[in-house]
């Protein structure tokens, strides 16, 4: 379905057999000598068969503008290779020394208050430095030309988590880099002023260069200059990893190029699915975040990573053992997660599972987040899980390569609406849109159905199911798709869905105006609900967040729930209107995963849409399937029995070859 295979598969430059790998970012520069010899030998004993090298070394490598030292990378890679070790070896750019901020503090970012971001952290340089990217090339050009044809080197990694910290500049660099961007967008300022709507608030501009980032303003800033910036931020981050790449395949062609997207939680501020033809691989780095539907949002997480990578197999670049140490409260894995958590990307298409990081650190503000050999050292129960992984990793070596089959439901994710339907000055602030689609995913799980996390722009026609929790920027040509889709497909969407063209103005003649003909309903006012206000609805769920003044306009609309409390009771809640063999679904409130679980049944059954589960595993159980394997995935702490196929473990993974 989103599998494209015209695309040539680039994977690890390597010989041997396919297998699934396994390794960690390591980090030697901050160990000493004698730990270098210790790491291989323990690696070796790990089972790991690749590591990230460098990532943080530009101060090693070129400790002077005109110095370089490679002797003690060479001397590890050297090392590495001798134990067989591959090296995904970094361009060593993510964080500038501090020789180079200290001569040019022109490359440091400025925050939206006018504030210098100052050295001290790491990625402190604005993406759209000219000096920086100078600097930062230099570089890239030596590792390049010294480790290209290194018969240890199996791929480059470009940077590291590109944007993490420094997406968002609002320097004078970034103001000159956003006008060439908008000129390249609108071609005349009467095409942006009109894009802007820069009649409101006096803000109509007759000069090119009077167009600014959108820096802290006196109120509400322009949401067209806001979303704006938010694509020419992602895209200069893009352009950056264009331009390390492109020298890369000129002086080191056979070696794949990635770098390591960060598809998990709230992170959104790059458009991923517009990176991914950018690498020859996708890589993903994913943390858990603790909560009731943290391990759904890993299997939301890794699904999503594999349909940005257009179905292939995809690189997990990082996750962790155990805890990390940049949430408030920083707790460990229990028993079982490790397994559970790396077995579930694997389910979802990853062919490496890697960790942040190899050795966990003694000093630097990572030193309490865990890592694959411990501070307790090697005789430890997590560094002897760590070992039992990567036996288990290397049994499935056959998995290797292997695509993943798709669902018969998609739910869309789509960056812009993410970004748009989250933005100030909105009927509610209150609105949260990954949410909203993993309760859809987290529902779905619970009735036993697969799903696929897909981008809105990735090829979903040929899905049963098409859920679009909160489409709210739709331009006429997604409009349209789905429009042509509902007529022989399943198509669910939710409130504040299909408000906005891609200009962020609205659809006019009544919301939504995207979706108003294939749904048949017409609403002439939003009704958001205050924090602790519900509204029940007749189906026994209830609703809170958002309602809808819902009037049908197409008297063949079937009403699914209807509203029993509230301002809106007696109105419609939940539609759903035939359209030829496919039909289109509406639903105007936050109903959460359980509201969300109760009301799937009808939209599966009407799309024909069934678990392939068991019953007595259905809820408890999550199914992923690749190739001709199928991953059972115990969603609780209690073990669940499979029958002929023994017992699930509590947070345990039973792989089954059919
Ligand atoms: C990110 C970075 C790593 C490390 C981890 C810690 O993913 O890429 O260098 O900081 O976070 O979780
Ligand atoms: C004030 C302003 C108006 C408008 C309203 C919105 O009254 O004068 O321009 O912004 O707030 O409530």
């Amino acid at each position: 379905m989103t599998t494209d295979n015209t695309t040539p598969r680039r994977w690890l430059r390597r010989a041997g057999a396919p297998r699934l790998e396994f390794g960690a970012d390591y980090n030697p520069e901050q160990w000493p000598r004698e730990v270098w010899a210790e790491d291989v030998r323990a690696m070796q004993e790990a089972g790991v068969t690749v590591v990230s090298l460098a990532i943080f070394s530009w101060a090693r490598i070129q400790p002077r503008p005109e110095v370089y030292d490679f002797a003690w990378l060479d001397e590890v890679i050297d090392l590495l290779h001798a134990g067989g070790i591959g090296v995904d070896l970094a361009t060593a750019t993510a964080s500038p020394p501090p020789w180079l901020t200290a001569r040019h503090p022109e490359i440091l970012p400025v925050d939206k208050f006018g504030n210098t971001v100052w050295p001290g952290g790491r990625q402190h340089w604005r993406p759209t430095s000219p000096v920086f990217r100078a600097h930062a090339l230099r570089l890239v050009r030596a590792l390049a030309t010294r480790y290209g044809k290194h018969p240890a080197v199996v791929a480059w990694h470009v940077s590291n988590e590109l944007g993490c910290h420094n997406v968002y500049d609002y320097s004078d660099d970034a103001a000159t880099a956003f006008r060439t961007w908008l000129r390249d967008r609108y071609v005349t300022l009467d095409g942006l002023n009109e894009a802007w709507g820069t009649d409101f608030w006096s803000q109509r501009y007759s000069d090119w260069d009077q167009i600014i980032p959108p820096r802290q303003a006196a109120t509400h800033p322009n949401p067209t200059q806001n979303l704006d910036f938010k694509r020419f931020s992602s895209d200069a981050l893009k352009d950056h990893l264009r331009a390390e790449r492109d020298l890369l395949r000129e002086l080191s062609p056979d070696v794949p190029v990635t770098t390591n997207f960060m598809v998990m939680g709230q992170m959104n501020t790059m458009n991923y699915p517009d990176w991914a033809a950018e690498v020859d691989f996708v890589s993903n780095d994913h943390y858990v975040l603790p909560g009731p539907q943290a391990r759904d949002e890993l299997s939301f997480s890794a699904n999503l990573t594999g349909n940005i990578a257009g179905g292939r197999p995809w690189f997990l670049m990082e996750h962790s053992t155990s805890a990390v140490n940049w949430q408030p409260i920083n707790v460990a894995k229990k028993p079982g997660e490790l397994h559970r958590d790396s077995l579930t990307h694997v389910a979802h298409g990853a062919d490496a599972v890697c960790f942040f990081q190899w050795r966990q650190s003694r000093a630097g503000a990572e030193k309490y987040h865990s890592a694959m050999v411990p501070h307790a050292g090697e005789d430890s129960a997590l560094f002897r899980s760590v070992v039992s992984l990567g036996r288990r990793l290397r049994d499935l070596a056959d998995l290797a390569g292997s695509d993943r089959v798709p669902a018969e439901v998609a739910i869309l994710v789509d960056w812009e609406s993410w970004w748009v339907s989250e933005n100030d000055s909105h009927p509610t602030d209150r609105l949260r849109y990954r949410q909203e689609a993993l309760d859809w995913y987290t529902a779905l799980l619970d009735h036993g159905i697969r799903a696929d996390v897909v981008p809105a722009g990735a090829a979903w026609e040929s899905y049963r199911m098409v859920i679009a929790p909160i489409l709210h920027v739709v331009p006429a040509g997604l409009a349209g798709r789905l429009r042509d889709y509902a007529a022989t497909g399943h198509l669910v969407t939710t409130y504040f869905s299909g408000i906005v063209d891609q200009n962020d103005q609205i659809w006019l003649g009544g919301y939504p105006g995207a979706f108003r003909d294939v749904l048949g309903i017409r609403i002439e006012e939003f009704a958001p609900l205050l924090d602790g206000e519900t509204a029940e609805l007749d189906n026994g769920t209830t609703g809170t967040l958002w309602t809808d003044r819902i009037e049908v306009t197409d008297p063949e609309v079937e009403i699914i729930a209807r509203y029993k409390t509230g301002e809106q009771a007696e109105r419609p809640a939940i539609t759903r209107r035939a359209v030829g063999a496919g039909s289109a679904a509406y639903v105007s409130t936050r109903l959460g995963a359980d509201g969300v679980a109760a009301v799937l049944p009808g939209l599966l059954d009407a799309a024909g849409v069934t678990s392939e589960l068991p019953p007595a595993l259905r809820g408890r159980v999550e199914l992923a399937r690749r190739g001709d394997h199928r991953f059972l995935i115990n969603r609780t702490s209690e073990p669940v029995d499979l029958g002929a196929d023994g017992i699930l473990e509590p947070r345990g993974v039973v792989i089954l070859r059919s």
